[in-house]
């Protein structure tokens, strides 16, 4: 990848402190960046900062005579591989969406002919604007590749879909689009299940675990990344399907085991969703009521099927099946034994009882096989699916 490079738009938002932490990544990646300031941008970054970061000029004026007689604003928008805008703010996806070209982003967008990957980063209100989902669907139509946003608190003190993805997701939708070199599990398909279950109590009411689906997602894309087919089998999430995964969204567990089994036959399976273990026998069909002295109604649950152990034990079953145990103590013994009861290949064995893990962004792993334990430091999420990713490669060479 050393010979690619990206052309960097930075529009002007909050996020665009992040744009920063998005040049590093991507030089220790290799690549080499340009980078373009828009006026707006250039009141949340210095040129300053992204020259010293990219080692390059930073490109702001569509009428500069230096940036015109080194390189003009029309080679600029072709002497990359790719042009990136991050963040793009509303107003950016609405002059891009309608072709305008007055100031030297938009020039730009409008005179490239490489692929443009945006970054939208906004306003809850703005992003849900029937404008701004004319110009998302436009742009989208006109075959710009999008990354987010995330849903989260924002820096106005809202809270919704709006927020730049993190520079890790961006940097990881970047290589998907450089890589044209077939990944080591390319021609393979992979099955994730993620994210929690929720089975019914009444039309109102359900019964679920705590699962935040982050694992199973970032699982999801780093397989695709090796260049797998992916089927990501979600439970009720408030995250963005991964790039080039076909995701099936489903509610209870037999309605994911029932997804799971249309999409085989798989070569792998990983088991990352929280399913709920038990569902209420019978679900009303209408909300039960409060009754004055007869006390708290009593809820009889049925088992639910075990989706990993079924498609460990099935006619179908997958090369190599990976299951997930979330445990809070005696994490490595009761991994373990869950190996064996559910007849997957390897566990991945989680210690939930660690601060930060449940819902958060890292986790401390260790992997059980049959030929032992291999316990891994603590990562970042999207890190402990990247190697576990290159470990399922290995193994399936
Ligand atoms: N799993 C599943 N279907 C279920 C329950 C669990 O596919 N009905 C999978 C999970 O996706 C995970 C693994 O089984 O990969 C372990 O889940 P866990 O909830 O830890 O195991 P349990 O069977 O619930 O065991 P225990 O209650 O003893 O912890």
């Amino acid at each position: 990848m050393s010979k690619k490079r990206i052309l960097l738009i930075i529009g002007g938002g909050i996020a665009a402190y992040k744009s920063l932490e998005l040049i590093r990544l991507l030089r220790r990646s290799g690549l080499e960046v340009r980078t373009v300031l828009t006026p707006a941008g250039a009141q949340f970054v210095t040129p300053l900062s992204l020259s010293a970061l990219s080692e390059n000029p930073v490109h702001t004026d569509l009428f500069s005579l230096t940036d015109e007689a080194e390189m003009g604003h029309i080679q600029l928008s072709r002497s990359a591989d790719l042009v990136v805008v991050a963040p793009a703010t509303a107003d950016l996806m609405a002059r891009a969406a309608n072709g305008l070209a007055n100031d030297l982003a938009s020039t730009v967008l409008l005179a490239t002919d490489k692929p443009v990957l945006m970054a939208p980063a906004m306003n809850v209100r703005m992003w849900e604007h029937a404008a701004t989902r004319r110009n998302l669907a436009t742009l989208k139509a006109d075959g710009v590749r999008m990354v987010g946003p995330d849903e989260g608190d924002m820096a106005c003190g809202e809270f919704g879909p709006g927020r730049m993805a993190e520079p890790v997701a961006i940097h990881h939708a970047i290589l998907d689009l450089l890589s044209d070199a077939p990944g080591p599990l390319s021609g393979k398909h992979a099955l994730v299940t993620a994210g929690p279950t929720a089975e019914p109590i009444d039309p109102v009411r359900y019964l679920t675990n705590r699962s935040s689906g982050k694992q199973g997602f970032a699982i999801a894309a780093a397989l695709s990344r090796l260049g797998a087919k992916v089927t990501l089998v979600s439970g009720p999430v408030a995250l963005p399907t991964p790039a080039g995964v076909r995701r099936v969204d489903v509610e209870t567990a037999a309605e994911m085991l029932a997804a799971c089994q249309a999409a085989l036959p798989a070569d792998m399976a990983v088991c990352v969703a929280a399913v709920a273990d038990w569902r209420p026998a019978e679900i009303s069909d209408q909300k039960t009521k409060k009754v004055p002295g007869a006390g708290p109604p009593v809820l009889t649950l049925t088992e639910n099927p075990d989706i990993l152990a079924t498609l460990s034990r099935g006619a179908n079953r997958p090369t190599l099946v990976v299951g997930f145990a979330a445990e809070t103590d005696h994490v490595e013994t009761y991994a373990q034994g869950k190996l064996a009861r559910k007849g997957c290949d390897w566990i991945v064995a989680n210690d939930v009882s660690i601060e930060g893990t449940m819902g958060g962004d890292e986790n401390a792993v260790s992997i059980v096989t049959a030929a032992g334990i291999e316990r891994w430091e603590r990562l970042a999420k999207s890190e402990v699916a990247d190697q576990l990713a290159a470990r399922m490669a290995e193994s399936l060479k």
